[in-house]
């Protein structure tokens, strides 16, 4: 399925760019002219005081004169929410009265029976909070007060509470014509093994609803008062709305948080969670009852490139951690990692908050440890090294780690890494042993990544680099032809240092005479870095690198270049997106997307075809274009599984 032509147009067409804007900013009334839709505000994407964001609402665009930031109410969605294009298309069609185009009908019904259920959720949810306001609910609320929740957190987190009967759920809903068979199927209620009636799962228990990305009420987590009872926390089952090792909870406040430029912080508990929030770090998490699934870390990475792990700092925390390690090694990507934040002995994050306040968790994530460091005291921490069988057996389980990596440039920065804190502890007159051993850690830069670099980098990193070579030495070659691509040139990902250099320079200098451009290059420490871009040879052979001054041809290649690296981007995204949609349900959006990055894909493989002619990729063209076949079937036949398993 796809949007029918002219959707998209009539959606932006049917909104009020204003209005979409107007829920996230604070209009200047004195610079805006609402009758002629021309509207001011401080902007949304920068700290400023003054007004610099501009909305033309006839026009449907934004623009900021002070970030640049730009767009329509489809990325104004995508940015301030921090959803995939195809779930802000869904938001504001809905706000716009808009019926998503039809799917097909077996997948219509599901998605009709899960949002029954989840209009049963949603019921159990109110009921739940008016009885927490009943006189049986006194030891509830006592409890919650004295656990530091105030009203207003209460009603943030919808907390609620289940009465002691065994059918006080089950009464309400079914007076009010809810179908047995919907109380079941949501997980709130068993039938009885005696032939009795069915009785309700949550029974004297305060009641956290748990909710998926979207919004929707999927589960509960329910907490025993009473310290004896044998299960602290009751969760719901899992059920066709619920699948623990597929959500989180606080997911999609999370999401919108970290989207602003909160630190993405997992703790393992909802209380956690709660308190975390309330002492200003909204972007939390926590997993639903079970150790982190794989799917949960690639929904962490989908909201940050490295979030941070609260652990307890007891054994059963630790050991937490190194099965995430485990978990994660075959998984990181460029700008795709763990930190971990390891709380004090017996404390969590709840604890941490009450006890120290907040500035004492910031500390704890300023001073969170890489996961490299982790993997590396794990091996080494209270054990001894005073032999060569012993070293051996060392340098064996790092190396069976690190070949866990599949990324063959993370797998090398991590043996660097490993061989650097290795040469240390067996060096023969140490100072102090490894530095995070000792207690000092080294300064930690945060990684410079953001979700742009992270998809740039991981997918085909190799023809990214070859296109930016050509670029690049395109530039030097006929630094006239910059003018109207500098800001193609801006995106570019550049991951290679040497790259980023020369990139920054020819920005910096702009339109000039070949040689004082390479100069000043040589001039900034970039000769090497200048002489190995023209060894390429790719690069050597460039119809445009070898006809210097050439503007005309110069700019053909520009915009050839620029336009595919864009397009490549564009269709990494999609697929990125796609496999987030995985995680949820495979639904009209997600086919809508695999459309699309199909068609992408389609069109890099055609503009692959052209560039064979154009350059001789040989072997290294071939190997993109498998990989791209490969990732794209790997993809194929997850959602045919998933759609299997539904
Ligand atoms: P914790 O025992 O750390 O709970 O379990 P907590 O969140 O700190 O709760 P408080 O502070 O004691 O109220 C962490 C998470 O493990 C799951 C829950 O998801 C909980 O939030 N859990 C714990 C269960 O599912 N069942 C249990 O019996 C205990
Ligand atoms: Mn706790």
């Amino acid at each position: 399925m796809s949007l029918p032509p002219g959707f998209l147009d009539e959606l932006r067409s049917r909104l009020s760019l204003t209005q979409v804007v107007g829920r996230k900013v604070m209009w200047d009334a004195r610079k805006s002219n609402q009758g002629k839709g021309d509207m001011w505000a401080p902007c949304p994407f920068h700290q400023e005081k003054t007004a610099s964001f501009h909305v033309d609402d006839r026009k449907g665009f934004y623009y900021c004169f002070g970030c640049h930031a730009k767009g329509d109410a489809i990325s104004f969605v995508k940015e301030t929410e921090n959803v995939g294009f195809m779930e802000a298309v869904e938001i504001l069609a809905r706000e716009a009265g808009m019926q998503m185009p039809a799917r097909d009908p077996r997948a219509q019904e599901k998605a009709d029976r899960r949002s029954q259920l989840a209009e049963v959720m949603e019921q159990a949810v109110q009921f739940f909070r008016l009885q927490l306001n009943t006189g049986a609910a006194g030891p509830a609320r006592d409890y919650l007060a004295r656990r530091g929740l105030n009203g207003a957190a209460l009603e943030r987190w919808e907390i609620g509470f289940a009465p002691a009967g065994w059918q006080g759920l089950w009464d309400h809903l079914r007076g009010k014509g809810v179908a047995e068979e919907l109380i079941l199927g949501a997980g709130l209620a068993k039938a009885s093994s005696k032939g009795g009636k069915p009785y309700d799962v949550f029974r004297n228990r305060i009641m956290f609803p748990i909710r998926d990305a979207r919004g929707r009420a999927i589960a509960f987590g329910g907490r025993a008062m009473d310290p004896d009872d044998n299960a602290k926390y009751l969760n719901s089952p899992e059920t066709e709305l619920f699948d623990k090792g597929r959500n989180l909870f606080n997911h999609g406040p999370a999401r919108e948080a970290a989207g602003k430029g909160a630190p993405l912080i997992v703790a393992e508990g909802y209380m956690d969670v709660i308190a975390l929030d309330s002492g200003g770090f909204p972007a939390a998490v926590a997993p639903l009852g079970t150790a982190v699934t794989e799917h949960q870390l690639q929904l962490f990475w989908r909201i940050a490139p490295e979030p941070v792990i609260a652990l307890d700092g007891d054994t059963a925390g630790l050991r937490a951690a190194m099965k995430l390690i485990d978990l994660a090694l075959p998984l990181l990507e460029a700008g795709q990692s763990l930190r971990f934040a390891i709380l004090p002995e017996g404390q969590d994050p709840d604890d941490l908050i009450r006890g120290d306040g907040p500035a004492a968790v910031q500390r704890l994530i300023d001073n969170a440890t890489p996961m490299v460091r982790l993997l590396w005291q794990r091996e080494t921490e209270g054990k001894s090294f005073d032999s060569p069988e012993r070293k051996a057996a060392l340098d064996k389980a790092l190396r069976d780690k690190i070949k866990l990596i599949r990324d063959p440039s993370i797998r090398s920065h991590y043996g660097q890494e490993i061989n650097a804190l290795r040469r240390d502890l067996f060096a023969p007159k140490r100072k102090a042993r490894g530095p995070w051993v000792a207690g000092r850690k080294p300064a930690q830069t945060p990684l410079a990544s953001t979700k742009t670099s992270l998809i740039a980098a991981s997918g085909d990193a190799a023809e990214t680099r070859m296109r930016e070579a050509v670029i690049l030495a395109t530039l030097i070659a006929t630094p006239a032809a910059i003018t109207q691509f500098e800001a193609g040139i801006e995106r570019m990902e550049c991951a290679d240092p040497d790259f980023r250099l020369i990139r920054d320079i020819i920005l910096r200098q702009g339109a000039q005479a070949p040689d004082s451009l390479r100069e000043e290059i040589i001039g900034q420490g970039g000769g090497a870095a200048l002489e190995n871009l023209f060894a390429l040879r790719h690069v050597a052979i460039n119809p445009s690198v070898r006809s210097p001054g050439d503007v005309e041809r110069a700019s053909m290649t520009l915009g050839e270049e620029l336009a595919k690296l864009e397009a490549h981007r564009g269709w990494e995204a999609e697929i990125a997106d796609a496999v987030e949609d995985l995680a949820h349900v495979a639904d009209e959006a997600l086919t809508w997307r695999l459309g699309q990055a199909a068609e992408a894909r389609n069109a890099a493989m055609r503009s692959q075809h052209q560039d064979r002619t154009e350059y001789d990729t040989g072997d290294n063209g071939a190997r993109i274009s498998r990989d791209e076949r490969d990732a794209f079937a790997a993809l194929l036949d997850q959602i045919g599984h998933s759609k299997r398993q539904q």
